[in-house]
């Protein structure tokens, strides 16, 4: 399908908070080794908020960011769309905080849930009401601070999650398109292999019984999702190229979900991908959730590693079960190197 509106992709942005947790600092906590994460899943360190930040405060300085990249000013958004898992409120909704925080007071604004694929499906969203013509300039953030969901005594699952936010800046243009293709997926059957349950109105008023109180704590099976995941990729990345007309030999990078390094080593080798053309920074952040693909995709950048022009899949899965592909053709540069002014030059005395 011809959509009527090309949309372009003019900004990237992120946020991470300044405490850093290392893995020999989660030793002091469970049973556990530096050796253990990083080879089981690549993580050496992670990002986690003081009780001073939250979802919010996270979403709007990558926010601004994205913003700032793309050079537009805040009242040019027409539409606010943060994915996240971990709002600060059932609502308002941190798309919402985000809007008011911004300054874009002619934007409408709402929240996503779908787990770490979330910045996928908030992609595709924001596309769609731009190929349609309805907005002309949509802000897309992921954002999740897991940490508030962990059982910091479980060390399954409290080794593999930092926090983090991470949003994209898409715009309208009659000339040009930049996201190619999206594709969508979920299975609600494997709901339970990864689930934060007794958190929403599920819980009951009044709490719960003490010897339950871990039942509100991230969930997970992790050798299904292991499982999950390794088809997952594979088959989104190859049916989004497919949607896009272009081979998976064509794209430049691949920008996965930053769940654990074993996970994008299985997906990248049957999909036929070379490790340069893997984007991935999980030893330093952890999986950050709907956050970690704009995340690893604006390091990627600011490091040099991704340069325009690019082709780039990104693929996201996670809770619900949910997973999820996107191409992007990305131009954009940085308008705040372009508006650097070089300093003069020491005259000698
Ligand atoms: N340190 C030391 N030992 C550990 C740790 C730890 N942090 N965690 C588990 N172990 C132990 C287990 O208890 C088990 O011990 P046992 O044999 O005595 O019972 C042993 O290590 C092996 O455990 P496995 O679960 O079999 O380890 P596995 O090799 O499968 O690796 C892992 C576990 C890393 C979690 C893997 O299953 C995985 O990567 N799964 C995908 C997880 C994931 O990415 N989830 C999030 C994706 S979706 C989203 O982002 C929301």
């Amino acid at each position: 399908m011809r959509l009527p509106v090309g949309c372009k992709v003019i900004g990237v942005g992120c946020a991470v908070p300044t405490n850093v947790v290392t893995n020999a600092e989660l030793t002091g906590l469970v049973e556990t080794s530096d050796e253990w994460i990083a080879t089981r899943t690549g993580i050496r360190q992670r990002h986690i908020v003081t009780a001073e930040e939250s979802c919010s405060s996270l979403a709007i300085e990558a926010a601004k960011d994205a913003l700032e990249f793309s050079g537009i000013t805040s009242d040019a958004v027409d539409l606010v769309i943060v994915a996240t898992s971990t709002p600060d409120n059932l609502y308002p909704s941190t798309a919402c905080m985000v809007q008011a925080a911004i300054g874009a007071p002619q934007a409408a604004a709402f929240d996503m849930e779908a787990a770490c694929t979330g910045i996928i499906y908030a992609l595709s969203v924001g596309q769609h009401f731009i190929a349609l013509g309805t907005y002309r300039t949509v802000l897309v953030v992921g954002v999740d601070i897991h940490s508030r969901f962990l059982n910091w005594e479980d060390r399954n699952t409290c080794i593999l999650f930092g926090d983090g936010a991470g949003a994209f800046v898409l715009q309208a243009s009659e000339t040009e398109n930049e996201i190619l293709a999206t594709y969508l997926r979920a299975d609600g059957k494997g709901g339970h292999l990864l689930h934060i349950p007794n958190t929403g109105a599920g819980y009951p008023h009044g709490g719960v019984p003490a010897a339950k109180e871990t039942h509100r704590y991230l969930q997970m099976n992790g050798r299904a999702i292991y499982e999950f995941a390794v088809n997952a990729v594979p088959e989104a990345v190859r049916a989004v190229c497919a949607k896009a007309g272009i081979r998976v030999e064509d794209l430049d990078f691949l920008v996965p979900h930053q769940a654990n390094k074993r996970i994008i080593k299985a997906a990248s080798e049957r999909l036929g991908l070379r490790e340069e053309q893997l984007v991935s920074n999980l030893d330093e952040f952890g999986n950050t959730s709907a956050a970690s693909i704009p995340l690893a995709f604006a390091e990627a950048i600011t490091h040099g590693r991704l340069a325009p022009p690019a082709t780039c899949a990104l693929v996201g899965f996670g809770g619900g079960l949910t997973w999820g592909a996107a191409i992007i053709r990305w131009t954009a540069t940085d308008q705040r190197l372009k508006n650097e002014v070089s300093e003069p030059a020491e005259l000698p005395l």
